[in-house]
């Protein structure tokens, strides 16, 4: 498999927002992601833990999987307050987020701890979707690459596959701010992620789905996803609402 034949994914991170009201979202976009023209692209909703039971069972027999928004890295125990990624496959979740700049930022999450529950998330047969990317301030200083890869060295394991891994580069200063870089400085660093996956994983880094994220809506969705080695977007704010989620799956329309 070549970088260009990797199958692209659309996958939404609610975050702390979703209610048992937004299944009424979730269904709209089961039934929007059946259109035989959105055939090429994969879809993923990771909603808070709550409503993984639900909307697994909402999206059941449709190609939307679901995903966890970070696991523990212990299978279970004394942990209140955390999930576990047996706990999150439980209860019908694929697929887990883990090192969230929001995690890596509230929580003090080191690349060490990131790379356990990725580890964790296999154990448990969980797709890791591991999340980099650089702040406003080392961007600023030139650093953007040097952070980039000694977040990907540090947080992706040495077991990590094409299969049971996907990388997220979401630079910080993006997350929700309407911030978008320009498509030469995604395409600079996706170029240098895929380097580095084919140098540490051969073929199995040339496969890794390297996935966007930082502000992505309808509107930057085309522009974003044609990039050489940009297969797919993790999506904040726009993924909230059915309509603009779908609007961001055109992008792969047929
Ligand atoms: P955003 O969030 O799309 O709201 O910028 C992206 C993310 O945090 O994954």
């Amino acid at each position: 498999m070549t970088a260009s034949n990797i199958r692209p994914l659309v996958a939404g991170n609610w975050k702390m927002n979703g209610l048992k009201a937004s299944m009424v979202e979730a269904l709209v976009i089961r039934d929007g992601v059946d259109d035989p023209a959105l055939d090429g692209v994969d879809a993923m909703i990771c909603p808070p833990a709550t409503l993984i039971m639900a909307l697994s069972e909402v999206v059941s027999g449709s190609k939307v999987v679901v995903g966890g928004q970070d696991c523990h890295v212990a299978q279970l125990g004394a942990n209140t307050g955390d999930i576990s990624s047996e706990i999150l496959a439980d209860a019908g979740a694929t697929a887990v987020i883990v090192g969230h700049s929001e995690r890596r930022g509230d929580h003090g999450e080191t690349d060490a701890l990131v790379r356990a529950k990725a580890v964790a998330a296999y154990r448990a047969g969980l797709t890791a979707i591991i999340c980099i990317g650089e702040t406003a301030g080392q961007r600023a200083a030139g650093l953007t690459l040097d952070v980039v890869n000694r977040q990907l060295l540090g947080s992706v394991p040495d077991e990590a596959t094409a299969q049971n891994t996907i990388v997220a580069y979401e630079p910080v200063w993006a997350i929700g701010t309407g911030l978008t870089p320009t498509a030469d400085d995604v395409e600079a660093v996706h170029a240098a992620l895929r380097q580095s996956l084919i140098a540490r994983f051969g073929d199995e880094g040339r496969a890794m789905r390297l996935l966007y994220g930082g502000s992505v809506k309808a509107a930057n969705a085309a522009e974003l996803m044609s990039i050489a080695n940009v297969n797919g977007a993790l999506v904040g704010g726009a993924s909230l609402k059915a309509n603009d989620f779908l609007g961001i799956l055109a992008a792969y329309r047929a």
